[in-house]
């Protein structure tokens, strides 16, 4: 008989805190406090709260880059306590996130090369990973001859050919025109339905949160901010901005920013 049962648990939270000050009056400071979640393998998961309630900060936690100041934190069943190559983040800032001296292919290979995958098959797959972005054409351009924009596709295309099982993306489609957002959006859709990878999206964009996501994980505002609710959606892929119960998503959401 074949027992049915939910998807594996990919990330798992427990009462997650976060402060960055020191010493006896930290407790006063957290930036998070009490954090629950679970994120499922596989799944598609939506982090959206205000500006400065700890979005960035959390997903920095996740991937391993900050650590917790108290509370449950794992991947895969193991405490999260460095980067590691099954997390690739995609940061809300390219300037930093990309080698300056390297070109936007070197940079997409950079991964791979760490790993020793062999150069043919490097290029092979930074030219899939490159053309997949939109950026065919550019491979030989270093990152202060790109626009905004187009460093942030080239973080992605460097994400992706990593492969990592987990996507963290932290407002990654932020400094994207609104074209260009929406084919990205489209083709991270069709890549995460593909690939199967469990992905954690941040955003402040309510819309793109209800074009993207499974679950959408509200923040309250900070300091002590915390997940306070948990949207479902039953939406089918492609979304639909003029479906009517993707209107009523939206009016559930804003109502709940607005009280
Ligand atoms: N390294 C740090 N040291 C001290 N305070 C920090 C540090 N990093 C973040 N903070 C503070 O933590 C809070 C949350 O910051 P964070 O960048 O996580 O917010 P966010 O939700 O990502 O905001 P945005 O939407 O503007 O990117 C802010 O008040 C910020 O000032
Ligand atoms: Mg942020």
């Amino acid at each position: 008989m074949t027992v049915l049962t939910e998807a594996a648990t990919a990330i798992y939270i427990e009462n997650l805190r976060k402060t960055f000050s020191e010493g006896k009056d930290a407790k006063s400071h957290y930036i998070l406090d009490n954090v629950n979640l679970q994120i499922h393998e596989g799944e598609f998961f939506i982090l959206l709260g205000p500006s400065g309630c700890g979005k960035s900060t959390l997903l920095n936690m996740i991937a391993g880059f900050i650590e917790k100041t108290d509370g449950q934190l794992s991947v895969n069943q193991t405490e999260i306590k460095q980067p590691g190559r099954d997390r690739g983040m995609v940061f809300q800032q390219a300037d930093g996130a990309l080698f300056p001296w390297l070109t936007v292919q070197e940079n997409v290979e950079f991964g791979l090369r760490m790993k020793k995958v062999p150069k043919k098959e490097r290029q092979e797959l930074s030219s899939h990973y490159i053309n997949l972005v939109g950026l065919s054409g550019h491979e030989h351009k270093f990152p202060k001859a790109l626009s905004g924009g187009m460093k942030q596709r080239v973080q992605l295309a460097r994400v992706l050919a990593n492969d990592p099982d987990i996507l963290l993306m932290d407002e990654p489609f932020g400094a994207l025109d609104a074209m260009t957002r929406r084919t990205m959006q489209k083709e991270l859709i069709r890549i995460w339905r593909e690939t199967s990878k469990t992905v954690i999206f941040v955003t402040h964009d309510i819309q793109e949160a209800l074009l993207l996501g499974q679950r959408i994980g509200i923040m309250s505002v900070g300091p002590s901010s915390k997940i306070t609710t948990i949207y479902d959606t039953n939406l089918s892929y492609p979304r639909d901005i003029t479906d009517m119960n993707f209107h009523e998503y939206y009016r559930k959401i804003q109502n709940h920013f607005d009280e």
